[in-house]
């Protein structure tokens, strides 16, 4: 039975943000390497999706690869690039057949030219697709993302404000998160989507990335829905 059996779809959060954290921690306690927690990450993403869009979440965007995973050793580097690839791969009918739009979010410099290719033609295939859009943040930076808008902004010559920064981001078309979910313990943003969570609600779970269910995210969205969400007004 639902906890969340007795609200209807106008509480639940809009946009769901989540740093699936953990999958190394999870794969080193079951004595497997690195990767195979990130291959079980990939899974508990499909379910986690598929219960988003049955709730009528409209965003969930989800941190996958940072700027700063590029230290990682090459052979964790290279299975995440893969492990990406092959999901981009398996997904692209299933999410059109689903009504799921994907985004990806980050600097597209860094990444492989039949990796671009993929991503460009993945989210061109899914853009009219409107039921969830699934926003993928992969080589991606906060501190990038603001910078590299500020600089279009300048050299666009359009005034520098709050509005104006917030349209240059990735992405633009995506509301501000109204939940932010972090597993695997860790009270940190690891600069995810600096700019657009200044007034989300944060959920911490010590579960990790692989073994968070649906269970798990339903409990995240029932905190959510007993908050006090005030955007710096009284009450
Ligand atoms: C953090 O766990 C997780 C990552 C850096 C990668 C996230 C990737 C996935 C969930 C799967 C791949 C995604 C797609 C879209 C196919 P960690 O490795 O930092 O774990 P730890 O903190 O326990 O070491």
């Amino acid at each position: 039975m639902s906890i969340l059996k007795n609200y209807t779809k106008d509480k639940f959060p809009k946009h769901i943000a989540i740093i699936m954290d953990g999958n190394g921690r999870w794969a080193k306690n079951k004595s497997m390497i690195r990767t195979r927690g990130h291959e079980k990450g990939a899974e508990t993403l499909e379910n986690i999706l598929k219960k988003a869009r049955s709730l009528g979440i409209e965003y969930l965007s989800v941190y996958a690869f940072s700027t700063e995973n590029w230290k990682r050793p090459k052979l964790e580097v290279d299975a995440i690039m893969k492990l990406f690839s092959k999901y981009l791969e398996k997904k692209k009918e299933e999410f059109k057949n689903n009504d799921i739009r994907l985004v990806i979010s980050g600097n597209r410099e860094n990444l492989s030219k039949s990796l671009l290719k993929q991503i460009n033609e993945i989210e061109d295939y899914l853009k009219d697709c409107k039921k969830i859009v699934l926003n993928i943040c992969f080589n991606y930076g906060a501190r990038t993302e603001i910078v590299d808008g500020i600089k279009k902004l300048i050299e666009d010559k359009i005034e520098i404000n709050e509005e104006n920064i917030s349209k240059y981001l990735y992405n633009s078309f995506i509301p501000e998160p109204d939940l932010l979910i972090r597993t695997g313990g860790e009270f940190r943003l690891s600069n995810f989507l600096l700019w657009q969570i200044a007034y989300s609600e944060i959920y911490v779970t010590d579960i990790l990335w692989p073994d968070f269910n649906e269970d798990d995210f339903e409990k995240a969205i029932l905190s959510y829905i007993n908050r006090d969400r005030r955007f710096g007004n009284v009450k």
